[in-house]
């Protein structure tokens, strides 16, 4: 068990205030086929990457009913249950799929309550520790939506409510329904629009889950802007990436997603990587 390298100085999060997790995370939507539909070409791969992240002490995997979809939650249950007891399976729902890139929000109560039931079977739990509204669906009030994520939350089946690709008014307008514990919105080092969120979720100790961390592999790609500066730090550009957001705020939670072990166990390492003041602000500078 190589838990260490995730301990420092990645550190820790406490989600809802009564979960730690590793700041550092695994993102499961690289796991399924192309175009986030279908099975991946490489199953029995999809399964080792699933349990690699789990043995290098990754404790924080995020994933939705929309990947695959069903695939990628099938995949985790496949691969990791019996679950370890500190393993918090984030998921998601409220977006539907037609085909291959094709999302649809629908925030229908009815439909949350059956998404959040079919998560429950086929993660094999009875209740998930985070569930995330994976979009607003702009035609259904917002507090009906998380309402009935909250009445499933007083019923048990939910622990703690998060929204994904939200501002900090909805955050706060969704917080006057139910506890708001994370937010869930595209940030990394070359694309940070969502930064005045990141503010709000530092100031009320929500967590931030950055998706798209190293930009889907453009940050780590040959001819990436952090390659000089990897280069010289003598670690890999997707390293820098990722630990330029863990030293960018405690709250931000990377979900680094990826379908290889190998690129698992170097996004995993990030947690280790410390940049100095010099650096950090050298990276910030960069995009
Ligand atoms: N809430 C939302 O709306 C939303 C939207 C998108 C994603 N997400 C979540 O965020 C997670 C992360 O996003 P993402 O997976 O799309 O993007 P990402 O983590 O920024 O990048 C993943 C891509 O980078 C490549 N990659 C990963 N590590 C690498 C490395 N060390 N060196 C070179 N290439 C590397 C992967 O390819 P290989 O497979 O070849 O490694 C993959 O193509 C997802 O898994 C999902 O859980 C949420």
């Amino acid at each position: 068990m190589t838990d260490a390298r995730l301990t420092a100085p990645g550190g820790t999060f406490q989600l809802g205030g009564d979960l730690p997790v590793h700041r550092l995370g695994y993102g499961a939507m690289q796991i399924t086929g192309k175009g986030i539909w279908g099975e991946p070409s490489d199953r029995a791969g999809a399964v080792a990457v699933l349990r690699r992240a789990v043995e290098l002490g990754v404790n924080f995997i995020d994933t939705a009913d929309s990947y695959g979809p069903y695939v990628s939650e099938d995949l985790i249950r496949e691969a990791l249950h019996p679950y370890p007891a500190d393993l918090v399976i984030a998921t998601k729902g409220g977006l539907v799929r037609t085909g291959p890139d094709k999302w649809i929000p629908v925030g229908r109560p009815a439909y949350l309550r059956q998404q959040v039931e079919m998560s429950l079977r086929r993660l094999g739990i009875d209740r998930i520790d985070l569930y995330q509204l994976h979009r607003v669906d702009p035609d259904v009030p917002l507090a009906d939506q998380v309402g009935e994520l909250k009445a499933l939350q007083d019923e048990g089946k939910i622990r703690h409510i998060g929204l994904s690709e939200v501002d900090s008014a909805q955050i706060e307008e969704a917080g006057r329904t139910a506890r708001i514990v994370s937010v869930q919105n595209l940030f990394n080092l070359a694309d940070r629009h969502h930064e005045a969120v990141l503010d709000y979720a530092e100031r009320n100790d929500i967590a931030f889950i950055p998706w798209f961390p190293i930009a889907t592999g453009q940050l780590a790609a040959p001819g990436s802007v952090l390659e000089d500066a990897a280069e010289k730090h003598g670690s890999s550009p997707a390293q820098l990436a990722l630990a330029w957001l863990l030293r960018r705020s405690p709250v931000l939670l990377p979900i680094p997603g990826t379908s290889s072990v190998g690129h698992l166990e170097e996004n995993v390492a990030a947690a280790a990587v410390e940049l100095s003041d010099a650096e950090y602000d050298e990276l910030s500078a960069l995009a």
